[in-house]
């Protein structure tokens, strides 16, 4: 049986997601990496009890995690069938669909008939009855917003969504599709952006948005997959994301000019007294729209240090300009 800490809730705390009744954890788990087929099950089963041991009461997936595609859900249900379900009313359970899941014309983007199967299929391999958040994972320029944003509601008026997202919309492409989901009696919950020290471009229209129509954000790859925590300062170790099988994140990413940014940036960090992994993150949290960053991992030890920001997730001025400064200075 599955029991987790009795202080979980101690350990972390909450942030209320936009205008809504819905408190998020400050650090959620993702479980784009090292949730598939190619991590064992003990390994991915220890993270998530250990996150939710933190008080990380939030989940994030989409249909294609995995690889291959659909077996980070499949992980994930397997999780909540080994016990972890006694919970299920204690956990937020994100999914999204719009990548592409299954050949021919209905098996990505943002059409009805695709959006409303793909969710069918993750319930199912998560073993859920519905989920918590349900996202439009990314814009589609074929199909009409009305279209994508009907899909939603109709999850939400099916009981299979609680709450409502999209993902990786721009500012214009969020605040259109905040008005059609409004008018079609839902509210839009939380958008979830790239956001992190080394790309601001939310900044520039995207919070505003979303301040303005009282949605909450949540930044994925808040580190930039790992560049913004210890582990490249030193070169690329054997067990990174960077050294393995990622599409995403491969050794000549790792540019000498980021690295001697983070070298500067984990200066200031070891002055307040925290990892740079905290630092990235709770840099994040200084504006009240980030209600939650979505952290991915591949060792239940590196969750735990995120999960430390709670301790300390304030700035000083100073601090601020001095991050800004090395953040936007062109030279290594
Ligand atoms: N909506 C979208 O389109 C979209 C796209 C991408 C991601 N996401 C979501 O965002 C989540 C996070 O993305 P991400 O994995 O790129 O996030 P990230 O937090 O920027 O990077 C995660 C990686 O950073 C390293 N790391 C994490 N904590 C650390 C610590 N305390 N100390 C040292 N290293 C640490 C680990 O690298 P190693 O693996 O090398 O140990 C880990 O795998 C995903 O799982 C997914 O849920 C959404």
């Amino acid at each position: 049986m599955v029991c987790s800490a009795e202080d979980r809730y101690q350990r972390m705390k909450y942030k209320r997601c936009g205008r809504s009744g819905l408190a998020l954890p400050l650090v959620s788990l993702g479980l784009w990496h090292n949730f598939g087929e190619g991590t064992p099950y003990a390994q991915c089963k220890d993270m998530i009890l250990g996150a939710f041991d933190l008080g990380v009461t939030h989940f994030d997936l989409a249909n294609n995690y995995g690889p291959p595609p659909g077996s980070a859900e499949m992980t994930f249900g397997r999780v909540m069938k080994d016990g972890l379900k006694r919970y299920r009313d204690e956990i937020i359970i994100s999914t999204k669909a719009g990548y592409r899941m299954w050949p021919g014309p209905y098996g990505e983007w943002g059409g009805k008939k695709y959006l409303i199967a793909s969710l069918d299929q993750s319930l199912s391999r998560m073993g859920l009855d519905y989920v918590d958040i349900f996202y439009h994972h990314r814009p589609d320029p074929d199909t009409p917003l009305e279209e994508t944003m009907d899909a939603l509601a109709m999850a939400v008026r099916q009981g299979k969504a609680m709450y409502v997202g999209i993902s990786n919309y721009n500012a214009e492409q969020a605040a259109a599709a905040c008005d059609i989901l409004k008018s079609m009696g839902v509210n839009m919950l939380i958008c979830q952006p790239r956001y992190n020290m080394f790309d601001r471009r939310p900044e520039e229209g995207l919070y505003g948005v979303l301040r303005e129509h009282g949605v909450g954000s949540a930044p994925y790859s808040p580190l930039a997959q790992g560049l913004l925590t210890n582990r490249y300062l030193e070169g690329i170790p054997v067990d990174s994301r960077a050294a393995g099988s990622s599409v995403f994140l491969k050794a000549d990413q790792i540019t000498s000019a980021q690295v001697g940014k983070a070298r500067r940036l984990n200066e200031i960090a070891q002055e307040r007294g925290q990892t740079l992994a905290q630092m990235a993150l709770a840099w994040l949290h200084r504006d009240t729209v980030t209600t939650t960053v979505i952290i991915g991992a591949s060792k239940l030890s590196q969750i735990q240090d995120c999960a430390g920001i709670v301790n300390h997730c304030d700035f000083a001025a100073d601090e601020l300009i001095r991050i800004d400064a090395i953040l936007s200075d062109g030279t290594p």
